[in-house]
Formats: structure tokens, sequence, C-alpha cells
């Protein structure tokens, strides 16, 4: 396969091109049209096929004499255990789950909320969600019962599926009073709740609605199948947006399907009987796609992994797991690579282990810096693969592509477009840019297979938030360039979304719940640079007026508020109170200043700044207390 060949085919000929990738999955019955618009006008695939995405990752291997064979390598760095699942094992337990799901009355179309660690009854109840044709909705763990609670106002589960706890550095953190808080929060309980049990934690259950999973899966009888249409969805899956409501993802079952078996090959090259690693938690879209869906679609062994890069037990965690599980491409976010270099900066602990069937690491989430791209390139001695790509479209958009063979790789850009994707960088008036000019990433209408149709319950936002600006472009959010070779660089997101440690935020939603204490009358929050994190977010306040509280009493405060309401991974640490914010004269708080001046870039004061003065005392604050890289010792 030659990526020229294929590109040009996908743009000049999307329906050929996505008709003979459609065909490398197992579908109950072939599309009947390829590429259709909906009464709403938005662009649907694969319309009239059916299918089922569980019988496609694993009782169709297991049909193929595949049963046998590793579907899921669940390597825990938490409890220092493995457990290995074949494909038969793994088809066994989902179909139980899903009966039981089933004989509770969920059937297609419910939604299920999945609230769960690392453990791999999370990607079970994934899989028993697909079969039986419901929608599952997981969120992530580290997120908090606020957080928790409006996603269940949004998709108004019939059951949510949690376990008794997750575990952190040194650290148990109970589920079940983070669920309760959540759903005493809620307009609509779930009917039932069904939680995991674990060893080191157990919750108390209480009524006939809450649910033992080992109780419950002792007496259940298996579902099969069940026949789903390509237009119906397989989950939905919230993202941080530029409000403080976050953004119900929707993925269809055909196109999702397709996307992942296309994607697991000509992105990432690896194919059936290789093992896979997106060291991901399930509550990402990474997770969604390549721990879970992508690998087993494509007949993969994935390795399902519950820790942390460092100190569990040490930075040599991951190269112990590639060689262990024979892993050929690991793919995670920076900020691990990160950490693991902070620990083990000259890779004594790496040169403990055998890389020997390592080929590819590929990163993505987030900026790629140079120190860490040139840390591993060296120490890992396989390419390092940056690579770009969202929630809203379920597989990469700029990649350069394993299953092609390598292009050169050039160290600071997500390489060339994915076939299926026409990505451009446009001018603020939609005019499209040559080699070298920053602006916006679009990308050509219509997306390619597996990318979200709408927004749950939302067709108004979908509009306004992506397909408004520009018209005949998805508007992706993101800042960047292309050079003469059509490689593109990301220069960052330019709205308020941040990526802390891998993780996708709001600005926004943070500046909504500062707003809301009793002290604040103003306040902004922006990501800023950080080392280890990628970005951090810091808040800016302005007192009302006649408040006394004291700089340490109000950041203490808003810590713990952001800690309640988010959660501690949002890690917001960081508020400064001052005497006015920075703003235009018409009213705009000059967000983008602060962040340049925080993370010690040179910035044009522009001259319709309101109130220069406020810069100086902000910067005197940032370096008084060396917030920021720039002043970080
Ligand atoms: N449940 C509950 N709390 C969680 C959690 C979860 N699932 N995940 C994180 N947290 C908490 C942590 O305990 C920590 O709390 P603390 O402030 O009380 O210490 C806080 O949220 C921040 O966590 P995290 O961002 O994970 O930071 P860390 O210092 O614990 O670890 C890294 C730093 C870089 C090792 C870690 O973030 C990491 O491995 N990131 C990679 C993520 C990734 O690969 N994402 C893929 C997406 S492409
Ligand atoms: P998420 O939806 O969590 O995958 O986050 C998507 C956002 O992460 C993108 O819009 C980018 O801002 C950022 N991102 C993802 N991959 C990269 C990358 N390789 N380089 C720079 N930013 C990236």
């Amino acid at each position: 396969m030659n990526y020229q060949k294929e590109f040009k085919e996908s743009l000049e000929n999307p329906e050929k091109f996505w008709k003979e990738k459609a065909r490398e999955v197992p579908w109950y019955t072939f599309p009947k049209k390829i590429l259709t618009r909906d009464e709403k006008g938005f662009f649907r695939w694969f319309e009239g096929g059916k299918l089922n995405t569980c019988y496609m990752c694993l009782d169709y291997h297991v049909e193929n004499g595949r049963g046998d064979q590793a579907a899921l390598i669940y390597d825990s760095a938490v409890l220092g255990t493995v457990k290995t699942f074949t494909y038969a094992e793994l088809r066994s337990q989902v179909a139980l789950f899903a009966g039981i799901l089933k004989q509770r009355g969920v059937k297609k179309g419910d939604r299920v909320v999945i609230y769960m660690p690392m453990v791999p009854e999370a990607a079970i109840a994934m899989l028993a969600c697909a079969r039986i044709g419901a929608i599952h909705s997981v969120v992530f763990g580290g997120f908090a019962p606020h957080e928790l609670s409006i996603r269940i106002d949004d998709a108004k589960p019939k059951a949510i599926i949690s376990a008794s706890c997750g575990v952190e550095f040194q650290r148990i953190i109970p589920y079940k009073p983070l669920i309760d808080k959540a759903l005493s929060l809620v307009e609509q309980k779930p009917e039932f709740h069904i939680l995991l049990q674990r060893s080191m934690h157990q919750a108390e259950l209480s009524g006939e609605n809450e649910i033992d999973w080992d109780d419950a899966m002792a007496n259940a009888k298996e579902a099969d199948c069940v026949e789903v249409d390509a237009h119906d969805p397989l989950y939905i899956l919230y993202t941080s947006g530029t409000t403080g409501k976050p953004k119900g993802v929707i993925r269809d079952n055909g196109g999702h399907a397709v996307a992942m078996k296309y994607s697991m090959g000509a992105s990432y090259g690896t194919y059936e009987g290789e093992v896979f690693w997106a060291a991901s938690d399930i509550g990402w879209q990474v997770g969604h796609s390549y721990t879970v869906y992508g690998p087993l679609i494509a007949g993969c062994a994935s390795v399902f992994f519950e820790g942390k890069p460092v100190r569990m037990p040490d930075a040599g965690t991951f190269w112990r797991i590639i060689e262990q599980h024979r892993v050929k491409a690991l793919f995670v976010a920076p900020t691990a690579i990160r950490a693991i270099i902070k620990e083990d900066s000259e890779g004594k602990l790496l040169k403990k282990y055998d890389l020997s069937n390592f080929r590819y690491l590929f990163v993505a989430g987030e900026r790629c810096d140079s120190a860490t791209f040139d840390w591993a390139s060296k120490m890992l001695g396989v390419p390092v693969i940056d690579h770009w790509w969202q929630t809203e479209v379920t597989s990469p958009m700029l990649c350069n592509m394993a299953g092609y063979g390598l292009s050169p790789i050039k160290p600071g850009s997500v390489s060339r477009p994915v076939p299926g994707y026409d990505v451009r960088i446009v001018d603020g008036n939609g005019k499209v840019l040559g080699p070298g000019e920053e602006g916006y990433v679009v990308v050509k209408l219509p997306l390619a297979p597996g990318s979200f149709p709408t927004l749950w319950n939302d067709d108004k936002r979908f509009r306004e938030s992506y397909l408004s600006h520009f018209d005949g472009y998805y508007m992706t959010g993101d800042g960047g360039y292309r050079d003469e070779e059509n490689y593109f660089y990301i220069t960052g997101r330019i709205d308020d979304v941040i990526n802390v440690a891998g993780h996708r935020l709001s600005t926004s939603e943070m500046e909504e719940i500062v707003a809301t204490h009793p002290a604040v009358a103003e306040c902004a929050v922006v990501g800023i640079e950080h080392q280890l994190k990628g970005q951090r977010p810091v808040g800016m306040v302005v007192l009302k007026d006649g408040e006394t509280i004291s700089q340490e009493e109000l950041e203490k405060e808003l810590v713990a508020l952001i800690r309640e309401k988010i959660g501690a991974i949002a890690f917001f640490k960081t508020a400064i109170i001052v005497n006015r914010l920075p703003k235009t004269r018409s009213g705009k708080t000059l967000r983008k200043i602060i962040r340049k001046m925080a993370d010690g870039q040179t910035f044009d004061m522009p001259s319709t700044i309101e109130d220069p003065v406020t810069l100086d005392e902000l910067r005197e604050y940032l370096k008084k207390n060396k917030v920021g890289m720039a002043f970080d010792s």
C-alpha cells in the first residue's frame, strides 16, 4: 500500500475508498449506501449496514479459531499481578454480563454509565453493552461526583456500573460514596447499580437495586449479540468544551468499526496476533479506541494497564511490560514519558529490559516537547511517532502511518493527513493558507468514518461549535501550520480547552466554579505550561468590594472547590488575587497574554488594552510566587 495513492483516492473517491475498507470487517449485512446525509443535513456512513461491535471484537475471532489467543492482558502495577483473558474467556465473561443487563431490562438504545478504575471488568461492561445494543458512557474515575452527576443527567442511564475503589499512589479511593453523592445530585436516578467489590476495600451495598458483580455473575445466563444498525450509537463519551457543560460525543457502530480496523493496521502497523498497548484510562478516548475496541476488532492482544508509569514500583514498569508481554507498539501521552525521564533520566532501569519486539512509540494527546522526543528516540531506539487526533474523531487525523511504511520523521511535526481527513490551515476568513502560514486547523467535510455524527441531545451545539465557523469545514479548535511537504505542526488550542497530564479539561468550567465562591467578583483561569503535566490551570481573581479574605485563605478554598467539583486531576493549585483583570477596551479578558507572560514568551501589547498596569502587577506576582515554567527553578 502506498500512502500518497491511498490519500489521493480517499479524497477523490471517498465512497469507493471506504467501501473497500468496510469489507475488512464482518458485517451481518453489508451497507446499502456508503455516504449519505441525514434529515438534519449531517454526513452519515454506511447506511443500511447491520452489525454488532461486540461480535466483531470477540465472537468473530472465536468462530475463526482464535479462541485461545490472548485478547486482554490485564497488567496491574497497582496490585503487582497479571491476568490474561483469551478471546474465548473474554467472550464468555462479556456474554454473561450482557445477560445480567438484559435480564434487568436493559435493551437496545438504553444508556449505561460506567464509572470504574482500570479493572478488566470495565472493558467487560463496555463490551456487554455493545453486545445488547445498549449505549455506554464511561466516566473517568478521577472525576468528582459533580462531574459524574452532570453526565448522568445528560445521558439518563438505566444502570450504573462501578467498583468499590480505585488505587492511586499509596491511596485507596472508595467509589461508592462518590457515586452516592453524584446520585443525590441528579434529576433522574438509574434503576440499578452493579458494583465490583475489590479486595482492598469493600463497599456497603443496600437494597435490591445495589447489586454485587460477583453474585450477579454467579447466576447469569449468556446473552447473544443483538443486531444493530450502522448508525445506532455504540457509546457517548463526554469531553470538555468551551463551556462548563461537557459535550456528549456520539460514536456510531458502523463507522467506528471500520475506523478501528483500518487505523490499527494503517496508522499503528499492528495486526492480528500482535500485542498493542495504549496506556490510557478507559475514561478517555484513547482508552475506548485503542485499549478496548481497536485491538480487539483487529484480533490483537491489548494490554490493559492499571497504574502509573512511575513509583509502581519504579520508572521501569513500562519497559518491564513491553518485555513481558512482547508489546509491538505503545501509545502514551508525552506526560507519561516525562514522568519516567524525571526519575530515570539516564535510562538505567530501561536498560534492564529486552525491548527487541518493540517497534513503535506513538505519542499524542498534547504537544510532545523536543526534550521528551529526543530522550525517547535515543533511549528506545524505535521511531517516536507524534500524531494528532481528538475525542470527536475516534482515530488519528494526522499521523506518520506505520502501515504504509514510515515516511521521514520531522521532530515537532504530527506528520501528514490520514486518508479520509482533508486537513487544511485557514485564516479568520476561511481562506486556505499555504505552507508556513499559521492559522486555524480545520478539516474539509465530510469527516472520515468513525467521526462523531453529532452531539448527544445537542445538534445545535454540534453545528455551532464545529460547523458554523467556516462553511464546509470542521473546526478542530487547534491552531497550527504546515510545511511544503504537507507535514503539520500543531501550535495549541485556540479556545478554553487545556490538556493537563493528558486529561482534557475546560478552563471555562473552572471559571464558572471559581465564580461561585462568595468572595469572588470576577475571575479568569488560564492554562500555562508545566514541565511534567504539559499544562496546568492558574486562576486570577478579583475580589468583591469590601472583601478581606487573605490570598492564602482564598487560594486554599478555591483549590478545595475545584477538587470537589471537578476532581484532583484538574491540578488546580494556584489562585492569585489581582486588583483588575487585564482586558481590552471592549471588556475581553486577555487570557492569551496572561498565558504567554506566565510561560515567559514574548507578546505584543495590543493597542486596545485597557490597563497595562495590571499586567505588571501580574508579572510581579508570578515572579514572586514562581508560577509558570519560566520562573520554575
Ligand atoms: N481516580 C481518582 N483520582 C485520580 C485518578 C483516578 N482515576 N487519576 C488521577 N487521580 C488523582 C491523583 O491521585 C492525583 O491526586 P492528588 O492531587 O491528590 O495527588 C491527581 O488526580 C492528579 O493525578 P495525575 O494527573 O494522574 O497526576 P499524578 O501526579 O498522580 O501522575 C502522571 C502523573 C504523569 C504519572 C500521570 O498523570 C500519567 O500517567 N499520565 C498519563 C496519562 C495518559 O497516558 N493519558 C493518555 C491519554 S492520551
Ligand atoms: P482529546 O480530545 O482529549 O484527545 O484532546 C484533543 C486535543 O489534544 C487536540 O485538540 C489538541 O489540542 C491536543 N492534541 C492531541 N494530540 C496532540 C499532539 N500530538 N500534539 C499537540 N496537541 C495534541
